[in-house]
């Protein structure tokens, strides 16, 4: 039986466990990517190891998140990034240089490499044939120390494409086909390998932005083959050397098959507040719209910026939307400004951004009250966009261009403004990696920065025999990490841990962290009651650290999603599965919950038992860890874990 690509390089980087789908699997490795939302904890912790330099091949320090907030905390965190990425032999990225996924792509990306990043849309490089996986900052920091990192071995559902993607119908609509079919719910350790004639018509960037997208459906990953096309996006970067043809063998055998014929696709939208949320863009044809927003890791390469180019040249952006552009990286906007796509937006009314994730992450370009806002990014939350009552619906960059102009919700397919937009595969990208810092081979007589807003990685204590405490918060379902850990203007004091916790859940139960805080302080402990897919949405890590904190000890859902789940066992709160909805529906918030010989349940068994004794009954959770993962709950987290195991 032959082996997909996925199978080819799991087993390249094998380093322990096993390659059958569902058991623990250990890898190797190549490459570690942070972002500086969630880089200054990873940081943080990677010093807290005590080793001198990275051990990984390639490390990168990108800042994109927080590049224009107020206030002296961003700079304190940036000056702090660029140190330390100095002293431990990590690349540094200038704000300004990009989004992290882009530039990753543009500039480092390998066909064959592992990359670990601490960032949900890591999969991006699937785009390039790497297998790369978003994971907490804990994680890529071990990684950057050689360490392996851990999954549960994946099955692998085959993604075949057939036929070419007509005019006006982009990456975009592929991947909201594949979100309509998957949903977002129900693919944890599963990677999508994309296979069939129809991948040869699409470029590294459009491969980018499906791979991007599928970290929606809550996959460890997806990934391209490497053939001409990745060749060719290589040596237009100046770095054929790094190619390497990658593709599964003709008897490759998947876990389960999904076909998708390119050339019968349409426009499509994920609808609010779900990116799984699937409709047709001829179906809300007419519906007014108050903004558009082009760019984020999605959808802000050159290819997806010529195009919008090519609708908005000679039109004029509709009296009732504000129309902003994002490129993705420096090189992008270089290009765009050359070539003379970027006149072309200016001209048409566009607001040109800096090449940052920005809106995407509701930094800035909040929508009005009740405003209906297109995007291209991938997320649509309710509230990510800095209006809870924002309806933001996601859309490729050609829909989002066309209703820019006509004011309304179009199908691009259905307008009469542009004839015809045309494909630019660059040959000769322009490249310049002078906003890149590489570091020093001695970094003796370099100092860390750090200024009041950076603090020290919060510890956990070894878990106690006998957990006491009460249900602190009871949460329905799809809880995602934004509502556990607010970002936009609450993100600036991600160093600093027992001031950001002030805010756990703060849109959610504003007292949550006094109450919790409070009853820390007297050793009862606190633990999260929820529905299903628990954690679900970025890879944000504080959604662990602060709760840890705060002094909760375990978390009792129905789901836990893949990232959020690690991060919890990282942080020693214990990651508890809920066996049926009775047993979901019969605890209440405040409840007293009381877990006995807790030491034996989780160092041994799949199944912990739990007490509720405010209605006096007893009930059985299931433990879904790895024995690595009962390890680190035992020691009070990963971090305490792997000192003990570098002395
Ligand atoms: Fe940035 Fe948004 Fe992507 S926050 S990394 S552009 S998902």
């Amino acid at each position: 039986m032959g082996y997909s690509i996925t199978r080819k390089i799991l087993k390249e980087h094998f380093m322990g466990g096993s390659l059958k789908a569902g058991e623990s699997l250990d890898l190797r490795i190549d490459q570690t990517l942070t972002q500086d939302a969630t880089g200054t904890m990873a940081y943080l912790q990677f010093e807290a190891l005590g080793l001198d330099k990275v051990r990984n091949e390639l490390a990168v320090s990108y800042v994109d998140h927080n590049t224009i907030q107020v206030g002296f905390e961003n700079a304190d965190d940036h000056n702090y990034l660029k140190s330390v990425a100095a002293k431990k032999g990590v690349v540094f990225s200038r704000p300004g240089n990009g989004i992290c996924h882009q530039v990753h792509l543009e500039r480092f990306g390998v066909p064959g490499k592992t990359l670990l990043g601490s960032d949900s849309h890591t999969p991006t490089g699937g785009g390039i044939g790497m297998l790369a996986i978003g994971a907490g900052g804990l994680d890529v920091a071990l990684a950057m120390a050689g360490v392996p990192f851990t999954i549960i071995a994946p099955k692998v559902i085959e993604i075949r494409l057939h036929g070419k993607l007509r005019p006006f119908v982009s990456a975009k609509d592929v991947i909201l086909k594949v979100l309509e079919r998957f949903t977002t719910k129900g693919n944890v350790n599963t990677i999508f390998e994309y296979t069939g004639e129809g991948v040869k018509t699409l470029s590294v960037p459009e491969r980018a932005t499906i791979c991007n997208m599928g970290a929606e459906c809550g996959v460890t990953t997806s990934l391209f083959p490497s053939d001409e096309v990745t060749y060719s996006f290589l040596k237009a970067q100046h770095r054929e050397e790094c190619f390497r043809e990658l593709s599964c063998d003709s008897d490759a055998e998947f876990d389960g098959l999904f076909e998708i014929d390119l050339s019968t696709l349409e426009p499509l939208t994920a609808c609010p507040h779900s990116p799984g949320n699937i409709k047709k863009v001829a179906e809300l044809a007419g519906k007014k719209i108050d903004q558009v927003l082009i760019g984020s890791c999605t959808n802000s390469s050159y290819q997806d910026l010529v195009k919008v180019g090519q609708i908005l040249d000679g039109n004029h952006v509709a009296e009732n939307v504000s129309l902003g552009i994002a490129p993705g990286s420096r090189e992008v906007l270089e290009m765009i400004s050359s070539d003379g796509t970027l006149s072309k937006m200016v001209k048409a009314g566009a607001r040109i951004l800096e090449s940052a994730c920005g809106f995407c992450i509701g930094n800035h370009f909040s929508p009005c009250t009740d405003g209906v806002s297109l995007r291209t990014n991938n997320r649509n939350f309710e509230g990510r966009s800095g209006t809870k009552s924002g309806q933001v619906y996601l859309v490729s960059p050609e829909t989002a261009a066309i209703s820019a102009i006509t004011g309304v919700f179009t199908s691009p397919l259905e307008q009469n403004i542009v004839s015809s937009v045309e494909n630019v595969n660059a040959e000769n990208f322009y490249t310049d990696d002078s906003m890149l810092i590489f570091p020093p081979t001695d970094s003796s007589d370099v100092t860390i920065v750090r200024g009041p807003n950076i603090g020290q990685p919060p510890h956990n204590v070894p878990l106690n025999d006998k957990i006491s405490g009460k249900v602190a918060i009871k949460v329905g379902d799809k809880i995602t990490t934004d509502h556990i850990m607010p970002a936009g203007a609450r993100l600036k004091y991600r160093s600093n841990i027992p001031l950001y916790s002030t805010f756990v859940f703060e849109g959610v139960d504003k007292d949550f962290s006094a109450r919790c805080a409070a009853r820390r302080d007297s050793n009862i402990a606190n633990l999260i009651v929820a529905g299903y897919s628990y954690g679900q949405g970025s890879s944000r890590e504080h959604a662990a650290l602060c709760p840890m904190y705060l002094g909760v000890k375990a978390v009792l859902a129905l789901s836990i999603e893949r990232i959020h789940q690690a991060n919890l066992c990282n942080a020693g709160i214990i990651p508890l599965t809920l066996m049926s909805e009775d047993d979901y529906n019969k605890i209440n918030s405040d409840d007293d919950i009381v877990i006995e010989n807790a030491i034996e349940q989780i160092k041994s068994s799949d199944l912990v038992s739990v007490t509720n004794k405010t209605q006096g009954y007893t009930f059985t959770c299931k433990l879904d860890v790895t024995q690595t993962q009962r390890d680190m709950l035992l020691k009070g987290g990963r971090l305490n874990q792997i000192k003990e195991s570098l002395k």
